[in-house]
């Protein structure tokens, strides 16, 4: 049975102190050990937050890295100083990276196997444009999307690590959501694609969230899906919804 996973991504929103208050507010009503409940803010808060949470059930996450060990990357954060602060998981391909600062699936992979390497899980991010769907072409994207950023990862990594999200594109902030059938239907087809890149098994074991504009009215719906293992949150991960969520 596949422990559900829900992370909040605060995107480039809060500042520290900020961070801490909402933390503190809400941080005993999403301490729960039914699911894995995982918050990940801008980069200047991870260190506060890892305090505030320390003690808890709930898990910290990084919204980026980068794939070198260390040296002259000017503004760039490795997966030792993610490390450091008690990272355990980091978003990877996210759609607005890849949209606005030419993240490529060899980029994602490079990252994604960084991580694995000391031991934080990537969140790896896939999902189609609406044009893409419109065109009938969200499968063949979505595979190659997989394909490529999976490329090389050990099975064991697979299986005990590696999170996926399914993200389209045309449901990310609009306010749209992608029918819960329609959301099923991709994280079965990625499961589909895990399996031939490794084995039943493996796509067993491995976790599907969905993400975009999930929120308290949809959750419930949507994470009780026989392939969607948790939801990848953004807007809503800033409120109060965050706790319905969680509790969906
Ligand atoms: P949203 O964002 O929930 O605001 O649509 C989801 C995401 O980008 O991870």
């Amino acid at each position: 049975m596949r422990k559900k996973i829900i992370a909040g991504n605060w995107k480039m929103n809060y500042c520290v102190n900020k961070a801490e208050s909402f933390v503190s507010e809400i941080k005993d009503t999403i301490n729960t050990d039914e699911v894995d409940v995982v918050i990940c803010p801008n980069l200047v808060s991870l260190d506060r937050v890892s305090d505030l949470i320390d003690g808890t059930n709930i898990k910290l996450g990084a919204q980026n890295v980068y794939f070198e060990d260390k040296g002259a990357y000017t503004g760039e954060t490795s997966v030792d100083m993610l490390a450091a602060v008690g990272v355990n998981y980091c978003i990877v391909g996210h759609s607005e990276r890849r949209q606005y600062f030419n993240e490529t699936d060899e980029i994602v992979n490079k990252k994604a196997k960084k991580l694995l390497e000391k031991d934080i899980a990537p969140i790896v991010c896939v999902g189609e444009t609406l044009e893409e769907r419109e065109n009938d072409k969200m499968f063949e994207v979505v595979e190659r999307q997989v394909r490529a950023s999976l490329d090389g990862i050990e099975k064991e990594s697979m299986n005990k690590k590696v999170v996926i999200a399914y993200e389209p594109i045309w449901a990310i902030g609009t306010g749209k959501t992608a029918t819960a059938e329609q959301a099923n239907e991709m994280c079965k087809f990625i499961r589909d694609v895990v399996s031939k890149m490794y084995d039943e098994e493996t796509a067993e074991n491995v976790r599907i969230q969905y993400g975009g504009s999930v929120k308290p009215s949809n959750a419930n719906e949507i994470l009780n899906m026989s392939d969607i293992d948790g939801a990848l949150v953004g807007g809503a991960s800033l409120t109060n919804d965050f706790v319905a969520i969680v509790n969906y």
